[in-house]
């Protein structure tokens, strides 16, 4: 094979598939050649230029007139004809929210709807988070095992979500449902009969989103940042615009809790099997920040985000055409030791955690990055104190398979009730 561009394919870039199982279990480990030998190639079978080292991914993010995120939210594979029979059947019209946006639209709609995301902001959220995840432990502390993402690791983020962007708490399993048909959506390879059921799921959660916009417009103002767009919608229509209201409203519900749930298992997987660092994290509370970022840059929730190329653009060396679409593997960029020393090692002390691509970088970088972490920060604190003899159980772990969004579906862990420490002090 050839890329666009008349050069031969390497036999590695030739076989690279992002939904065989090596990526799908380990992204960075899936790309370790590829940081050594070959860091910018073209995937005939995804039809991307595929980016692995560090520099190159950061230089990307840095220029987004060179490189637009236009094609962030794409379907990686495209509909069959009887996929988007279904979506036209729904009306769906997802099309530019924050993070797919181009300049010079997108500063100038962030910059109307940072408040939400001040540090005093977020912090007036904390509180509910602790008793959330308090609830939720109270509710299984006797069992002894348990499978933490079924029991909380979704539901408390998708909460948290939906609180701060002023949505309902209503139908949270369908909007779970709706957010894994989004994922596969997205960024999955359904097959010809999954894609039709995807459809489905995205059609139904595009009216939903609607729906919900809808009677939050109706009411007098509410609190939450979907409360702030609506204001703003209603002040710069042409910042804030309709289309972009209803898009969000999807994208965002997804945006907001699946990252975070995803943060959050991995690093409970990461920390539980290394039975050292959780017992000095369970001594040591205050190591907990540098832990949870430490966890975001070893084993991030978002593996990989997109970008296309506007015009001819040279990346480490290699020229990416106009129209190429480039799949930076932010997995794997957390991975080279050209930046972290010894990358493959989870290091709590690590200096320069903080410098990972799991929030992506730039103009775009993730907004609702403390949120994330705060909720992050929590689970950990509170688990660390109340279940400090916490295991991990002997298991297998499987994947939505997609190029992006990872965590395990299920994180099985064990302990022995009679040694939680609360029944130790009555
Ligand atoms: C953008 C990851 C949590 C809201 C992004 C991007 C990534 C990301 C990779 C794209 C950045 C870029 O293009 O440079 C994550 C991860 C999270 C998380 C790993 C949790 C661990 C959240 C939460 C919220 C949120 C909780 C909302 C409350 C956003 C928004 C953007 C964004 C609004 C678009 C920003 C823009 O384009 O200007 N996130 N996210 N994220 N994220 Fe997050």
């Amino acid at each position: 094979p050839e890329t666009p561009t008349g050069c031969p394919v390497s036999p590695r870039a030739a076989a690279f598939d992002p939904f065989d199982r090596p990526y799908q279990l380990d992204p960075a480990e899936a790309l370790r050649w590829s940081r050594e030998q070959e860091p910018v190639f073209y995937s005939p079978k995804l039809g991307y230029w595929v980016v692995s080292r560090y520099a190159d991914i950061k230089a990307i993010f840095r220029d987004n007139l060179t490189f637009s995120p236009s094609i962030a939210l794409e379907k990686i594979t495209p509909a069959s004809d009887e996929a988007q029979a279904v979506l036209e059947r729904y009306e769906y019209g997802m099309n530019r929210t924050l993070v797919n946006e181009d300049e010079p639209a997108h500063m100038a709609r962030r910059r109307e709807l940072l408040e939400a995301f001040s540090p005093e902001a977020l912090e007036a959220h904390a509180p509910m988070v602790r008793r959330l995840v308090r609830e939720k432990l109270d509710a299984i502390i006797h069992l002894g095992r348990a499978d933490l993402v079924a029991e909380m690791f979704w539901e408390v983020p998708l909460t948290v979500a939906l609180h701060f962007l002023g949505v309902p708490e209503e139908d949270m399993e369908q909007l779970r449902r709706f957010s894994v048909a989004h994922t596969l959506n997205t960024w999955g390879r359904p097959s010809p009969e999954q894609q039709v059921e995807v459809a489905e799921g995205v059609g139904k959660f595009w009216q939903y989103s609607g729906q919900v916009l809808k009677k939050m417009q109706d009411q007098p103002r509410g609190h939450g940042w979907m409360y702030d767009m609506i204001e703003k919608n209603r002040q710069k229509p042409d910042v804030v615009t309709d289309n972009y209201l209803h898009s969000m409203m999807m994208a965002i519900i997804v945006a907001a809790h699946e990252t975070t749930a995803l943060a959050t298992a991995n690093a409970f997987r990461q920390l539980l099997s290394r039975p050292a660092v959780w017992a000095e994290l369970c001594d040591n509370p205050e190591l907990i920040p540098a832990a949870a970022e430490e966890c975001l840059r070893h084993s991030g929730s978002v593996v990989a985000w997109r970008r296309i190329a506007m015009r001819d653009a040279s990346v480490g060396g290699v020229t990416i055409p106009e129209g190429g679409r480039i799949l930076m593997v932010t997995a794997s960029g957390n991975h080279d030791p050209g930046h972290f020393e010894n990358p493959d090692e989870l290091d709590i002390y690590r200096d320069n955690a903080v410098d990972h691509l799991t929030f992506g970088y730039g103009s775009h970088q993730c907004m609702g990055k403390n949120l994330g972490r705060m909720e992050m920060r929590i689970f950990l604190e509170e688990f660390t104190r109340r279940l400090p003899q916490l295991e991990l159980e002997e298991q297998e772990f499987t994947f939505l398979p997609n190029t992006s969004f990872r965590g395990p579906e299920a994180l099985w862990v064990r302990w022995d009730p009679a040694c939680n420490p609360e029944h130790r002090e009555p």
